[in-house]
């Protein structure tokens, strides 16, 4: 008994401890199925990745290659069906419910490629909830800068019904990044926008990396917003395909145009 609860014990120290201090994400060899009428889909088949602290990464691939998955696995929403998780050194797979919530609430910031705002509540108590949720007090000056930088300060006394697809959007990002997280994951971030307003959210992002070293891991269609980022994972068929450094957007696409002939 002492001897298991010893074994028990020896091997939570060794999920605490970081296996790797500079990385704000490690995944390794992620697995994560679903079950639907036909069978089994493999969502993600063997994803390994680590994401430096302060890194931007953009992550590109076609429709259905998991990408969504993969920031739902990474950012701990998600529990992969087999592989190990890693945020900050903590094994998020490890944390049962209600630690993984908390954990993901006080760590990691999350855009989603469907807003996801509460509609009863404005766009400011949207931003500020899960703070609040948190105990913890609005940075009324940092939230200023954002809401000015992406320009939604006249907005946030209304609903998201009164605001449009590309000012909830905007609102979704300001709510990812008022906690200051040690990693934001944003699933296309800049679809609903305009040129513009693309430009706007993708300054602010590399601005955070910069100047705060947040980490920031970003899911686009874009080759042009993913040129901002440091690197792209590009994914095909649920497994990373390759990782380009700086890559020009010209041989992004001309990477992902080769993917999609591949599979047609
Ligand atoms: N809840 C689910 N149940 C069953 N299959 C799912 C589920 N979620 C995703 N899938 C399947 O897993 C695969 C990967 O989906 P995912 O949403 O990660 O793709 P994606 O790369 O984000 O696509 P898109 O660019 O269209 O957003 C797809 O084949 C999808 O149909
Ligand atoms: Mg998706």
């Amino acid at each position: 008994m002492i001897r298991r609860r010893a074994a028990r014990a020896a091997a939570e120290a060794a999920r605490a401890l970081p296996a790797d201090p500079d990385a704000a994400v490690l995944l390794h060899d992620v697995h994560r199925g679903y079950t639907d009428g036909d069978g089994v889909v493999s969502a993600l088949a063997g994803v390994s990745l680590r994401v430096p602290t302060g890194a931007f990464l953009a992550v590109m691939g076609p429709s259905g290659s998991g990408k969504s998955t993969l920031l739902n696995c990474a950012s701990g929403m998600d529990v992969p069906t087999s592989g190990t998780v890693r945020i900050g050194g903590a094994d998020v797979g490890a944390l049962a419910e209600p630690e993984r919530t908390l954990f993901r609430r006080d760590r990691v910031g999350f855009v989603f490629q469907a807003y996801n705002l509460l509609p009863a509540l404005t766009a400011e108590e949207n931003i500020t909830l899960p703070l609040r949720l948190a105990g913890r007090a609005p940075d009324r000056e940092w939230l200023g800068s954002l809401v000015e930088r992406v320009g939604i300060a006249d907005r946030l006394r209304h609903r998201p019904a009164e605001l449009s697809g590309g000012q909830q959007q905007r609102v979704a990002i300001v709510r990812a990044l008022a906690a200051r997280p040690a990693v934001v994951f944003a699933d296309e971030p800049t679809g609903a926008l305009d040129a513009a307003g693309a430009a706007r959210i993708l300054g602010l992002l590399r601005e955070v990396v910069d100047e705060l070293g947040q980490t920031v891991v970003m899911v686009t269609h874009d080759p042009k917003a993913a040129a901002r980022a440091h690197a792209t994972a590009v994914m095909a068929d649920g497994r990373i395909d390759g990782v380009l450094h700086s890559p020009a957007p010209a041989d992004l696409a001309a990477h992902l145009a080769s993917l999609e002939q591949a599979r047609a």
